[in-house]
């Protein structure tokens, strides 16, 4: 039985993150997927017998899926370099989009896709997911109530444990598909850390190099990765084989970040760690914070008191609260409001400007660390895109009265 009811949604793109289509697949409970779109036959008939999908409404590409009329909203969780073609078509059909992160890989396709929205009055939602993360929501709490003070500086360190099998055996090592990993990747940091300190980044530089992944056996052009790959996991590094066939994105980068607000940050990530986690600090004019783990049952301290010498004791702890499902229930959390902001519109945590401003110093930073560090500043957004997202995509009496 359908429900006439629920909001109807195409899925373009069921690869790793089909996670997401399940948590919105919800019948008779407010939407459920209707339609899918993958370029991958494969994918797509696994996906059809997962959410019960009728062969009519398998495409193999996005633009037949966008001219159905049982679809309202769509989740594209396609890779990188096709995001804006994707959001621009998406947007035009007048579809609600979820878009994975990050917005584009170019700064320009990133202000052509808010253009695009604010022209269409379609609603655009990004799918910053560690917005809705326990610890990075924790974190933020202790700052806005002034445990710290003013934030003045903001250090991420980024272990990436298993790097060489999610980022260097498939597209994500083509920077023709990427920029680099300072967007793929660290877009979600650089947005959590303009999100941590209240301003965005307006001059970066970076550094950076291949140092390990560069020189280890590669497979074949058009061969899949061996059998086991995300299941088993290669110890140490240089053990790993199979990669990619084509590699020219960076395994060790580490980015400086001046925000417009003054604060300063830095941001470094690393593919080869034996451990996968992010370390946060965060300085402010009264003290600095510091998380231990960033899943549930992970640490955050405070530090109040001083000056001192090396303190394991802090002044307060807090401990991220249980949550189930991916990426720590921030999945579940996001599809939830994204499903709210394509009914109803309003306020959401994540933002298409930040989206876009994530990308910009992560690309920024991408050219200086490929020309051995030189600064660049970020070109600003243009004030009637800032203005209309900055009214949640309300498009305002001007238009409401043609
Ligand atoms: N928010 C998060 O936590 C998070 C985590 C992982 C990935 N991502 C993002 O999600 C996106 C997808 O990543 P993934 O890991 O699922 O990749 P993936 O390679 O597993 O899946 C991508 C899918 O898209 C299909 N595809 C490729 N081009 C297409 C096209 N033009 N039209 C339709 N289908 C197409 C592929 O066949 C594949 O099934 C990426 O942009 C990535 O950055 C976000």
């Amino acid at each position: 039985m359908t429900d006439p009811y629920d909001l109807r949604l195409g899925v373009i793109g069921a690869g790793q993150r089909g996670i997401l289509a399940a948590a919105a697949h919800r019948p008779g409970r407010g939407s459920r997927v209707t339609a899918l779109c993958d370029t991958d036959p494969a994918t797509l008939a696994h996906s059809a017998r997962r959410f019960g999908v009728e062969d009519a409404a398998l495409h193999a590409d996005h633009r037949a899926l966008l001219a159905r009329g049982d679809v309202d909203a769509v989740l594209v969780a396609t890779p990188d370099d096709t995001h804006a073609a994707i959001a621009v078509d998406a947007l035009t059909a007048g579809k609600a989009v979820y878009l994975e992160k990050p917005l584009a890989i170019t700064v320009d396709d990133c202000d052509e896709v808010l253009r695009v929205a604010a022209r269409t009055g379609t609603r655009l939602y990004l799918g910053h997911n560690m917005r809705h993360m326990g610890v990075i929501r924790l974190m933020r709490d202790i700052i806005a109530r002034g445990d710290i003070g003013a934030p003045k500086t903001v250090w991420v360190r980024h272990f990436v444990g298993r790097g060489g099998d999610y980022y260097f055996k498939d597209w994500h090592a083509d920077r023709r598909r990427t920029t680099g990993l300072l967007i793929q990747k660290a877009a979600h940091d650089i947005d959590v850390i303009h999100w941590l300190a209240g301003g965005y980044t307006e001059r970066v530089n970076a550094l950076g190099d291949l140092m390990v992944y560069g020189g280890l056996p590669r497979r074949a052009e058009g061969t899949p990765p061996a059998e086991g790959w995300l299941t088993e996991w290669p110890w140490p590094p240089t053990a790993s084989t199979g990669l990619h066939h084509h590699i020219d994105v960076e395994d060790v980068s580490v980015m400086n970040m001046r925000l417009d607000n003054g604060v300063i940050a830095a941001y470094q990530q690393c593919h080869f760690s034996p451990d996968y986690w992010r370390n946060y600090t965060v300085i402010g004019t009264h003290g600095r914070l510091e998380n231990f783990g960033d899943e549930e049952g992970a640490v955050v301290k405070v530090w109040n008191r001083g000056p001192s010498s090396y303190r394991e004791d802090c002044d307060a702890a807090y401990t991220v609260p249980p949550a189930e499902g991916g990426h720590g229930g921030a999945d579940e959390a996001i599809v939830e409001e994204f499903l709210r902001f394509a009914r109803h519109g309003g306020p959401t945590d994540t933002s298409p400007v930040s989206a876009r401003m994530s990308v910009a110093a992560g690309y920024l930073a991408t050219l200086s660390l490929r020309e051995g560090g030189v600064p660049h500043t970020v070109p600003p957004l243009e004030p009637e895109l800032l203005d209309y997202f900055a009214r949640h995509q309300d498009p305002g009496p001007r238009v409401r009265g043609r």
